[in-house]
């Protein structure tokens, strides 16, 4: 049993070429991305930095897909607000990055925005237990968030299995994050994922004159991810 009909693909805007993120969003809205992933690093809870609400503002005019905010920052309730005013449909935070993920939680949905929960790949899925009532998304971590390219952690499809296990009925979406491709994808869907972000393994190749690339790199993922779920 799964929670979609069919698995969604959020391409990372990390794996993008920065200097033209108008064009490159555009190109992977109409390659067939479900949602768009956007990646918030701070140089402090991560060892890299992007970009913050502003950018974010600067897309948002470029397409009506859905804005998945993903911040790497600590902390973060100071700037929650200015991520739902720069357009973000889905803010989700790391548990390891604040010491109230309720109070977080509580203020992303005060803003009228979807309340996501990431994880990183050492922090065991017992801290979520007592929050799943105000979650819409758990982001599980497939690699140490801060840098796209890296090597999936094969560990973390048994952590997806566990969240599927413990969320039970509740409309939660499982989104998996980091060495997404279509070899791994079959694993984590399995598992009970439904939203798989992919950063290098859609963007690899291609530019947004050739989104003809992206567009096979987005359906060879979700093709790969749906044949294991019925
Ligand atoms: C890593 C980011 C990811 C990253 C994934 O910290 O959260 O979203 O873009 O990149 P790939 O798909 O290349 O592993
Ligand atoms: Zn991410």
């Amino acid at each position: 049993m799964s929670a979609k009909p069919h698995t969604l693909i959020a391409p990372s805007m990390l794996a993008s070429d920065f200097s033209r993120l108008r064009d490159e969003l555009r190109a992977v809205d109409a390659a067939g991305a479900d949602w768009i992933h956007l990646d918030v690093m701070d140089g402090h809870f991560v060892p890299n930095i992007t970009y913050g609400p502003d950018v974010i503002a600067a897309m948002r005019p470029h397409t009506t897909k859905v804005f998945d905010t993903h911040l790497m920052i600590a902390p973060c309730d100071a700037y929650l607000e200015a991520f739902a005013k720069a357009g973000s449909d889905i803010i989700t935070v790391h548990a390891e990055a604040g010491p109230h993920l309720d109070r977080s939680l509580q203020a992303i949905r005060a803003l009228g925005k979807k309340a996501g929960v990431s994880l990183n790949p050492s922090t065991p899925e017992s801290v979520i237990e007592y929050v799943l009532d105000r979650l819409d998304l758990i982001l599980v971590m497939t690699v140490n968030p801060g840098f796209g390219g890296q090597k999936f952690i094969h560990a973390m499809v048994d952590k997806v299995a566990r969240i599927r296990k413990m969320i039970g009925d509740r409309p939660i979406d499982i989104e998996v994050d980091g060495g997404i491709a279509p070899d791994t994808a079959p694993l984590v869907a399995a598992a009970g994922a439904n939203v798989l972000v992919a950063g290098s393994a859609v963007f690899k190749g291609g530019t947004p004159e050739t989104s003809n690339i992206y567009a096979a790199q987005i359906a060879a993922i979700r093709t790969a991810a749906d044949a294991t779920r019925s």
